[in-house]
């Protein structure tokens, strides 16, 4: 029987009996999912320190307990209703948003909710072998919170799923838990979350570039018409934050390591003969997953983009920070590949409105591997880590089927055949990294070679402390 001692919520859950009916329908099917397809080797006999979100205030989801992983309660929150909201752009601003999914974009909207929807599970089925190789106790757990609220946020998009999409959603939620990160006949909807997750730097790299998309996707979700996506997503963000703490802070930690074995080395020594990871693998890292996840934001040009947008279903990241709502008038410049050159082309915004949403990612990227520069300088070292351009890589969009280097230099097919793994992981790159992670850290305060302690413990307990443990 499902209970809100359970399934934590401020859905009225208890009160909703065909709510509760579909979720107990679904529920045992997620469990037996995270069982088959969450961590593995870490089901049964583990209790994990980790936050649960048992309310929306910011103590209810500061609350920490050591949980079999299995039993997380995994909860279905809205942030708290915004009074008088009314829809903040597109065809229809000004008037109350909407509390049920209107007929004629039933459709859209179900889209929108199954696509992030299923990025949820896909990170945790990608990431489901790392505790097998973990630097310490420390990331073990950071990892296991970060499953646990990916599984949450499926939650979430289920709850959406369930309540306002009838027989088709109750479908759709079944088929998030079918298809299978990687899996060659039912793979996850996007792409870079088919990618193997196999080292820990590239989990580090996707917390805090793909993870870093979630956060796009989920501020212009959050704008949405749709009052209960649009508070659900605004629930998430606030976890989404801790996801990409770990992802940078994971890589300050090996940049910080770096430094130090190449201080002690005298600057002129390989750093893989000492253990640690080499700035060069690193900056491929980056290239790596700075480019997938530009891909998950879509077709430069797009009338999807444009429709979503003039239907008020999915706004641009901090919406009320543009002066003009509507964009029925607004252009954008952008640079598109003309014979092997590239020209300023100019669009209606509407059309331009995903490459509006990479504009802020870009950003927020950059200022991310700034703040990675800042302990090159604390050094004194002139290395610096940077973001590759954003034509560089790209599986989607108008430079999908173009080459190009970082910098954005065009390369013929023959060069960047030739020369790709000088900027992105070569298969002997990745053999040293699981050479370097084969023997997992499970002892407290421990810590592998190749990275630095972090700062502080969570909440306030010793970096030392008992992070994960294990039943006699
Ligand atoms: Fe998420
Ligand atoms: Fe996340």
């Amino acid at each position: 029987m499902i209970s809100a001692e359970r399934i934590p919520n401020n859905v009225g859950l208890s009160g909703n009996k065909r709510l509760q009916r579909a979720l107990e329908h679904w529920q045992p099917k997620y469990i037996q999912w995270w069982r088959d397809m969450g961590p593995q080797g870490f089901q049964d006999y583990h209790q994990v320190y980790v936050r649960t979100a048992v309310s929306v205030d910011p103590s209810g989801w500061a609350h920490f307990e050591y949980v079999k992983l299995p039993e997380y309660r995994w909860g279905i929150f809205l942030a708290d209703p915004v009074h008088d909201r009314r829809i903040g752009f597109g065809d229809f601003l000004g008037q109350p948003v909407w509390q049920e999914v209107p007929g004629e974009f039933r459709n859209q909207l179900r889209r929108l909710i199954v696509t992030q929807g299923d990025t949820e599970p896909a990170s945790v089925e990608q990431q489901r072998w790392l505790g097998q190789r973990c630097p310490s106790m420390y990331d073990l757990r950071n990892l296991f919170q970060v499953n646990v609220e990916e599984g949450r946020h499926l939650w979430a998009m289920v709850y959406l799923l369930h309540s306002y999409f009838g027989r088709d959603g109750r479908d759709e939620a079944e088929e998030l838990l079918a298809r299978q990160s990687g899996n060659r006949d039912k793979p996850r909807i996007l792409d870079a979350f088919n990618e193997p997750i196999e080292n820990w730097l590239d989990f580090f790299m996707f917390t805090m570039f793909t993870d870093r998309d979630g956060k796009s996707q989920l501020l212009s979700l959050s704008e949405s018409s749709l009052d209960p996506l649009s508070r659900t997503t605004r629930f998430m963000l606030t976890e989404e934050a801790h996801h990409m703490f770990v992802g940078e802070t994971g890589i300050s930690r090996i940049v910080e390591r770096t430094c130090q074995l190449l201080e002690r080395a005298g600057y002129s020594e390989d750093v893989r003969r000492l253990g640690g990871i080499d700035l060069p693998t690193i900056q491929k890292f980056i290239n790596l997953w700075f480019s997938l996840s530009l891909d998950l934001h879509g077709n430069e040009i797009s009338t999807n983009a444009a429709s979503y947008f003039g239907n008020g279903l999915k706004g641009r990241a901090q919406e009320e920070k543009w002066n003009d709502h509507q964009a029925t008038e607004a252009m954008y410049e952008l640079d598109v590949p003309a014979g092997g050159a590239l020209e300023a082309k100019t669009i209606p915004m509407r059309t331009a409105m995903n490459e509006v949403l990479r504009d802020w990612y870009v950003t927020d990227c950059d200022a991310g591997v700034q703040r990675w520069n800042k302990i090159f300088e604390r050094h004194g070292m002139s290395f610096r880590l940077r973001l590759p351009d954003r034509k560089f890589n790209r599986g989607i969009g108008m430079f999908s089927s173009l080459h190009f280097d970082p910098s954005g230099v065009h390369l013929s097919n023959e060069e960047w055949e030739r020369r790709k793994h000088e900027w992105l992981p070569s298969p002997p790159d990745r053999e040293y990294l699981l050479s370097i992670m084969a023997e997992p850290v499970y002892e407290p305060g421990r810590f592998a070679n190749y990275i630095a302690p972090p700062l502080r413990g969570v909440n306030r307990q010793p970096i030392n402390f008992e992070y994960v443990r294990t039943e006699a």
